[in-house]
Formats: structure tokens, sequence, C-alpha cells
């Protein structure tokens, strides 16, 4: 098996993978223990199966290369992963196919859309079309902070070619659920739900990150919800796509919000979440490989659905300082060879490089610097949430660097 990727949602995939077989992290990080990390370009590994992690390599098309050496890959091809690589394509794909989601207006220029923003009352919601690692979005009541992002954004300056086109949406409320389904080109399960926290600080305040924290199962997230987003959201996406010719083989996600006027789709991404894996794989019961090869061949069916035990999960991010704008690196980490001995714990290394000068053979991640946005993952295990919020963050007390960041309210209110 090859995981391509290197943060702590690819992490967990290979921990879950390797209860089986053989897994490669291609490249994967020094913080991966017990997991050959290869350098090499991932069409060039030998695997029988390849799970891509990031949105990235998707929608540049590596499953497309893989594919056309006979090889079975679990994750779209380009054509699939334009879902998440253009907002405004997937909000055509949606309205055509009657998926309820926010209204929107897609802007080119700064004084049309200054224009928009000045005949809409506020809050406003900002996106860019292209990729931005989740932290494209703006959600503001300031119009000069609209204004600025918007400047930002179009210039081209903020995210480069994936801001020049902006949407800007109706802004909605509610509770958010990532709900995420493996596909194999026509059918589609659900894993169990989500819940992801984006913004950096508690209480739901500070900018968009890629996500602070996760928990799973959501108590307000039953079957019935979960089958309300596959029949409303997932399988007419999926039906749509493959009217397009699409053959879409890997994870779909949609994140949603449970609005007061109904379900509402706010995202979809083509891969599994970040942190929601770091939650999700852990609960995964049944066979995890025989899952995502069937997907991968096509060939999903009651027999290799997922399955989740009762246990929960809670994933508390850690990050460091200046984290999203601008990470600051390089500092040790300690604490960690005690955080990896707790059993009901899980540790995943995301943004994380050997020490200068380290002894590479080292063990228990003694000699791991920053090196990243999001640093580790640490996913507290138990048999209700609140026990598992409990493990969580004592193990994440555990670990320290000098600025290190996090949220105190991961799976608070609902624990
Ligand atoms: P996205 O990457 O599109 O999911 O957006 C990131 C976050 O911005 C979401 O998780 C929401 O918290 C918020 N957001 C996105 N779209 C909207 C919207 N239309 N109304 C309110 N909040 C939104
Ligand atoms: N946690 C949000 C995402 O993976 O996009």
């Amino acid at each position: 098996m090859c995981v391509v990727g290197s943060g702590g949602r690819e992490h967990a995939i290979a921990a879950a993978l390797s209860i089986s077989n053989e897994v490669v992290v291609a490249p994967g990080n020094p913080g991966m223990e017990g997991f050959e990390r290869v350098s090499a370009p991932p069409e060039r590994v030998e695997a029988d199966l390849w799970v891509i992690g990031p949105e990235a390599p998707l929608v540049e098309g590596l499953a497309d290369r893989i594919r056309a050496r006979g090889g079975l890959v679990f994750g779209p091809g380009a054509d699939g992963a334009r879902l998440e690589g253009s907002k405004v394509w997937m909000k055509e794909l949606l309205v055509g196919a009657r998926v309820p989601t926010a209204g929107y207006q897609v802007f080119e220029e700064v004084d049309h859309a200054l224009q928009y923003l000045r005949a809409t009352a506020d809050p406003w919601v900002i996106k860019t079309d292209g990729l931005a690692g989740g932290k494209g979005v703006l959600v503001t009541d300031s119009f000069r902070e609209a204004e600025r992002d918007l400047r930002a954004k179009l210039s081209g300056r903020a995210f480069g070619d994936a801001g020049r086109k902006v949407l800007i949406e109706e802004a909605l409320s509610g509770e958010e659920l990532s709900v995420i389904a493996v596909c194999d080109g026509r059918r589609a399960y659900p894993l169990a739900a989500a819940q992801d926290y984006k913004r950096l600080e508690d209480g739901g305040t500070g900018p968009n990150t890629g996500g602070m924290g996760a928990y799973s199962p959501v108590p307000f997230a039953g079957e019935d919800v979960v089958g309300d987003v596959m029949e409303r959201a997932i399988l007419p996406t999926l039906h749509a796509l493959y009217k397009r010719g699409i053959d879409y083989r890997g994870a779909l996600y949609a994140g949603v919000m449970l609005a007061e006027e109904g379900l509402k789709v706010l995202e979809f991404n083509v891969r599994f979440g970040d942190p929601e894996a770091q939650v999700l794989f852990p609960r995964w019961s049944g066979d995890v490989t025989a899952t995502l090869a069937a997907a991968a061949s096509g060939s999903l069916s009651d027999h290799n659905a997922p399955n989740f035990s009762s246990d929960a999960a809670v994933c508390v991010v850690l990050a460091a300082p200046g984290y999203p704008e601008k990470p600051e690196t390089g500092e040790r980490i300690e604490g960690l060879g005690d955080a990896l001995a707790v059993a009901d714990a899980r540790v995943y290394a995301a943004g994380v490089e050997a020490e200068p000068g380290a002894d590479p053979g080292a063990d228990s991640g003694a000699h791991l610097v920053t090196a990243g946005g999001r640093v580790l993952d640490v996913v507290g295990l138990g048999p209700d949430l609140e026990s598992a919020r409990g493990v969580a963050y004592r193990v994440a007390g555990m670990v320290s660097w000098p600025g290190m960041v996090s949220r105190s309210d991961i799976a608070a209110s609902v624990s």
C-alpha cells in the first residue's frame, strides 16, 4: 500500500491500513514512525493500492497518472477533483443537480465585487475559486475587512491565481457537519459523521484554518441526518459527475450547514478531511483496506461497507505560533515520547521534521522540530466523548514547544 501525503491525515490513514498490510508513505514525515518513507514520485512506487491524501496532487492528476500505469487508486482523477479545485465549477454542478447550497455570485473585478458588497447586507462570505488550503474563506461583518480581502484575493497577492476569481456567498448559520462517503464511481457509503473546528480560537473566533480539532460521533447527527446528507447532497453529486462521464472513485466530503431552512452544502472536498480523518480512522472497525480497494476497483457493496465502533474520538490540533498566516517553525518538540506511550491516545505527526544533526535512527520522536502550521494531532479515544476529550487534552498537555497554539474547547459543548 502507498499512502500519498505528509500530514496527520495521511498518518492516520497509514496507521489504519498497516493493521493488515505493509504501508509506505510518499513522502510522509519523520514523525510517522514505523513506516517506510519514500521520496520518489508516488507513481514510481511499487504498490497494490495507492491512497492519495491531499487535494493538490488529485487536482493536478496524480490518480490519472497512476491509473494509466495500471495501478489501483483510491482518489478521483483530475476531472472529479475539479469539485474542490474550482468552487465555481462545483457550484454550477450542484445547482444543476439540485443540491441545496448557499446562493452565490462570481467576481473577477474589484469594482463589481465592491458594488455588490454595498448592495448587500453583512455578514459577507468571500471565497477563492481555487485551492487555498482551507484558508481562502473570509466571513466578516466589517466592510473594510471585506474590501481588503477582496483586493488581496483578486490581485493575486493573497492566493496567487487561486484567488483571481472569487465567490461571494449568502451567509448561513447553523451547526456544521462533515459527512464523508467512499465512492466507487456509482455507489457511495458514508463514514460516521464528524465535526470540525475551522476557526483558530476558542468560541469559533479568529481566522479560518485548515481545522483546529474534530470529534466523532456527533450526537446531533444520527443515521437520519447522515442519510439526508447522502440523499440530498452526496448521491446527487456523484450521479451528476457520472452523467458527465466522470468515474469518481475516492472520498467525497460534504461540508454541510444544518441551517434553519434545512441542510445546505458549504463545500465539497475530494478527499478525507484533515483533521476529520484523525477521528474517523481510529473508529473504523471493519477492514479499511478492503473497503478502499473495493471503491478503487468500482466494486463497493454492502459486504464491504464501512463500519464504525461506538467509541468516541476527539482530536486536538497543536499548531505553531503565527498559524495560519505565518507559522514560526524550527522549535524542538518536547514530551512526545511520553505522549506516544499513552494506550488510548494516538499522536499523528503533520508539520514536523528531524532536528538538524539528530540521529535519524533515534526513536520515540525525541528529535523532532516544528516545520509547519499544524504540527501534531492528538487524538483521545474512549467510550464516550467526555472521556475521549479528557484523554486528548491530558496527552496534549504532555507535549510542548515555545508558543504552541491549540483550542481548549474541542468537543466541549457536546461532551
Ligand atoms: P469552506 O472551506 O467553504 O467550507 O468554508 C470554511 C468555513 O467558512 C466553513 O466551515 C464555515 O464555517 C464558513 N462558511 C463557509 N461558507 C459559509 C456560508 N455560506 N455562510 C456562513 N459561513 C460559511
Ligand atoms: N477539515 C476541513 C478539511 O479537511 O477541509
